[in-house]
């Protein structure tokens, strides 16, 4: 098994290059085979969740090339199977993608239930009440939902909470619908948008993206395009907070200042200095930064996959705070493992009342999902002493080159075998 081994104490200085959006990658890679010509992704993440999802395409018949790590050329002209259910797919949450995307095209799709962090219940009736409005016959049998219709006919859904994947999956079966479906209630993080221009620059005819209600109205066929994915938001949240934790200096480039304001917002509160340009952040933190109470929102609020990372942050920070996880309802298991490196908090259901410490200290923790992995690697950093974090794993389904990229700025981090002695020794020899 692999870990990272982390010295702690360096602030991070310098620069950093943020890249394509993941979650925005997983609905385009999939909305991309709904065209029987080649489409063209650049600004692609090389990460796993990503791989995963490109070798389930391939597997039902897209041709996918990549021309790079960032850049793919996908063609799902030769699509020769609905049904998608391999053990990886099973693993990832953005297959379910596969659903709307099938069936929009072909009017059926059989596709294994998906996995995704271990964060809460995370249903998918929406999702199925979308479908079923426009038309389609839904069961979940044997761990797999099948949808089928005869045809798809545009309609007026209101979603029940915004969620991101159901707004999306609705989007995109909608958007081979006949006439006109509008999506009331829906999801307005930058990813939803992202994948709605990504459609309509395949000829599909959606408005409203990122308000609150989405028209479209469906087209018969959708042809080959040449896409740019956006910035990842969390990676460079992610980023700026533990340049924060370090009490760091460092550039963030590519990235969109606005996608990132609520976070900002809660940098600046607590002490930080945030620089916008158009498209960088400079974060800088000279001295100890101080609390805040964090509610995680649909977008454009706090997001719920910032939270461990802020709360990492507060618990450094002076004063109580409280962060109250409002999304995912075992969001916080991670806290667990913070104390382990001597952060003060207690949790009461959804919420996490933090009491700042001086300093953390390094010790032997477990990534229980990707974001808590991050707040871990994040606190890694800024602890005093060696810190192994495990099940990175998870860590790697939504952060490219995460060693390296935090090598370059000075962070003394290092990827290694859990069982290699010899590699510990090595890593501690050469940053003592
Ligand atoms: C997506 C993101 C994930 C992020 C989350 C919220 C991807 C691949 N993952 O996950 O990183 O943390 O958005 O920003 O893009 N819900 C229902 N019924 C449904 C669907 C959702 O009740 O049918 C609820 C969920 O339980 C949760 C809330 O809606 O409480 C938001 O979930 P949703 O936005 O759907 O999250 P995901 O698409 O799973």
């Amino acid at each position: 098994m692999k870990q990272y081994i982390i010295k702690g104490g360096t602030p991070l200085r310098g620069e950093v290059t943020i890249g394509g959006a993941k979650n925005a990658a997983l609905g385009i890679i999939v909305a991309a085979i709904m065209a029987n010509e080649p489409v063209r992704i650049e600004n692609l993440p090389d990460v796993d969740d990503v791989r995963v999802l490109l070798d389930a395409i391939e597997g039902i018949g897209a041709i996918v090339e990549r021309e790079d790590a960032h850049t793919v050329r996908i063609n799902g002209a030769l699509i020769n199977a609905l049904s998608v259910d391999e053990d990886a797919i099973r693993k990832i949450r953005g297959s379910y993608y596969l659903v709307g995307a099938l069936l929009g095209k072909y009017k059926k799709a059989l596709v294994a239930l998906p996995g995704g962090c271990q964060i809460g219940s995370r249903p998918i009736d929406q999702h199925i009440k979308g479908f079923e409005q426009l038309g389609a016959e839904v069961t979940i049998h044997h761990g797999k939902i099948d949808a089928k219709a005869e045809t798809l006919r545009g309609e007026h859904i209101y979603l029940d909470c915004p969620s991101v994947g159901a707004t999306i999956n609705i989007m995109m079966a909608a958007c081979m619908a006949e006439g006109k479906t509008v999506i009331e209630n829906p999801a307005k993080e930058p990813h939803i948008v992202d994948v709605a221009n990504f459609l309509n620059s395949m000829g599909a005819n959606i408005k409203g993206a990122g308000t609150d209600a989405i028209r479209i109205r469906g087209v018969e066929s959708l042809h080959g395009s040449e896409y740019s994915i956006i910035p990842d938001q969390i990676e460079a949240g992610t980023y700026m907070l533990a340049v924060a934790a370090t009490g760091g200096d460092v550039y963030i480039q590519n990235v969109i200042p606005k996608h990132l304001e609520a976070i900002t917002a809660k940098l600046v509160e607590i002490g930080a200095v945030v620089e916008e340009f158009d498209d960088c952040v400079h974060v800088r933190a000279d001295h100890r930064l101080s609390y805040a109470n964090v509610k995680t929102m649909p977008y454009p609020g706090f997001p719920t996959d910032m939270q461990p990372q802020m709360a990492t942050l507060l618990a450094l920070s002076e004063g109580t705070s409280i962060v109250t996880e409002t999304i995912f309802e075992t969001r916080l298991k991670y806290v667990s493992e913070l104390r382990r490196m001597g952060a003060n908090i207690a949790v009461e259901g959804n919420a996490a009342f933090i009491t700042g410490v001086d300093g953390f200290s390094g010790a032997k923790v477990s990534a229980p999902d990707l974001r808590a992995g991050a707040a871990l690697v994040m606190a890694g950093l800024a602890a005093e002493g060696f810190t192994c974090v495990d099940q990175i794993q998870y860590i790697e389904r939504g952060y490219e080159n995460f060693e390296e990229k935090i090598r370059s700025l000075g962070g003394q981090i290092d990827k290694i075998d859990s069982e290699d002695e010899r590699a510990v020794r090595k890593f501690k020899m050469k940053v003592s």
